[in-house]
């Protein structure tokens, strides 16, 4: 029986085996506070590959040391970290996966304990290895330092960072990068009116607001070419009066088609503190939207954990690529099993495991 999880994609020179992709999620395992990737990631992701993701997005990378999370993000702004991510790329390719990045700053939300457990939130100080951290205006995330505003000379230096690590990814051998403009990050937070109160041509309108986030896209576009898919990840909405709406973000998201964008990946939230109603497929009805309004490529994520569930989004037209999260972390043979619950024939079962599957 056909479906459409997995039907192939073909996305500018790529053609992706199934629509049942890994969405980018900090380990937050850099153990050497070098944005350096570790063994932990080879199995991490190794597993996924040869689970069947049809795509796997490596984890958050920050673009500068300033933009990581934590000390204990990966990062992109050097050849080491990039050359330390070659043999896991090779592994993905030799799965039949394909291999994307996404390259991140975390604006106002950098400098803080990795989210591992440990109970410690918040930011932290010097002493601890924390950093001044950056953001269109001085306004703080609720609970975190308050941030310096950049400046425009910042800024620009900031687009070349990205395009700095978009190059450095292809040279480690990724098919694709997506650029993270989501999650109250830097990029969001210079979209959003929330947090960005400039007075130059960063802030205001709407346009003047995309301007960094366009500025950041064309400037990966001019290292990666024409051959590759540049994918963006938006928040779709602030879940807040005065915040981003889903209008905003389908207006937002026509001028990244017009940017030669090839996805958008919705997500929604965390810019501010808001209620999120959350529930199975929570964020889909935002990847529709943007897909009907803006026409363009989407991918759904949040709460997506069952193989109908998927097929149904896919078949109801609301997204192009349905992305597992938290799934993949409990299940990373997910899509093997998706395939089977869906009674569809996969020739990518590793034949080292085919005894478990006859
Ligand atoms: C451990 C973990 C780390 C995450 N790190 C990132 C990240 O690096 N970049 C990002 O855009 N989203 C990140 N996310 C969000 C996921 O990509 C995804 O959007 C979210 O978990 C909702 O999807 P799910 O319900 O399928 O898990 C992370 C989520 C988890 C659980």
């Amino acid at each position: 029986m056909s479906n459409l999880l997995f039907e192939p994609l073909t996305l500018r020179g790529v053609t992706f085996r199934n629509r049942a992709w890994v969405p980018p999620m900090c380990q937050y395992s850099a153990d050497h506070l070098d944005g350096v990737v570790t063994p932990w990631h080879f199995v991490h992701y190794g597993s996924m590959a040869k689970g069947g993701a049809g795509a796997i997005i490596v984890e958050a990378a920050g673009v500068t040391p300033e933009g990581r999370i934590s000390p204990r993000d990966l990062g992109m702004w050097n050849d080491e970290q990039r050359d330390a991510l070659v043999p896991i790329v090779d592994f993905m390719h030799s799965q039949g996966a394909a291999a994307g990045i996404q390259l991140a700053h975390a604006g106002r939300k950098a400098s803080t304990y990795p989210d591992l457990g440990y109970g410690n939130e918040g930011s932290l100080s010097e002493s601890e290895g924390g950093w001044e951290t950056l953001a269109p205006s001085a306004v703080a995330f609720p609970g975190l330092n308050t941030p310096r505003e950049l400046t425009e000379a910042e800024i620009g230096e900031t687009v070349t960072a990205f395009a700095d690590s978009a190059r450095r990814s292809m040279e480690a051998g990724f098919d694709f990068v997506e650029i993270h403009g989501a999650h109250g990050y830097l990029l969001h937070e210079f979209l959003s009116p929330l947090s960005n109160t400039r007075s130059d041509s960063y802030g205001g309108t709407p346009e003047n607001r995309a301007r960094f986030l366009l500025e950041v896209v064309d400037a990966t576009r001019a290292e990666v070419g024409e051959d590759v898919p540049v994918l963006v990840r938006l928040s779709a909405t602030d879940w807040t009066e005065g915040g981003l709406t889903l209008d905003d973000t389908a207006q937002l998201s026509g001028w990244l088609k017009d940017h030669g964008v090839d996805l958008v990946d919705v997500s929604t939230g965390a810019n501010v503190v808001a209620k999120i109603p959350v529930g199975p497929g929570y964020q889909t009805s935002f990847a529709a939207g943007i897909r009907k309004q803006a026409d363009i490529p989407t991918a759904a994520v949040g709460l997506i954990t069952e193989p109908f569930q998927a097929e149904h989004i896919l078949a109801t037209e609301q997204a192009d690529v349905i992305l597992l999260g938290r799934e993949s972390l409990r299940d990373p043979n997910f899509p093997i099993r998706a395939a089977a619950a869906l009674r569809h024939e996969i020739d990518y079962k590793p034949t080292q495991y085919l005894r478990a599957h006859k």
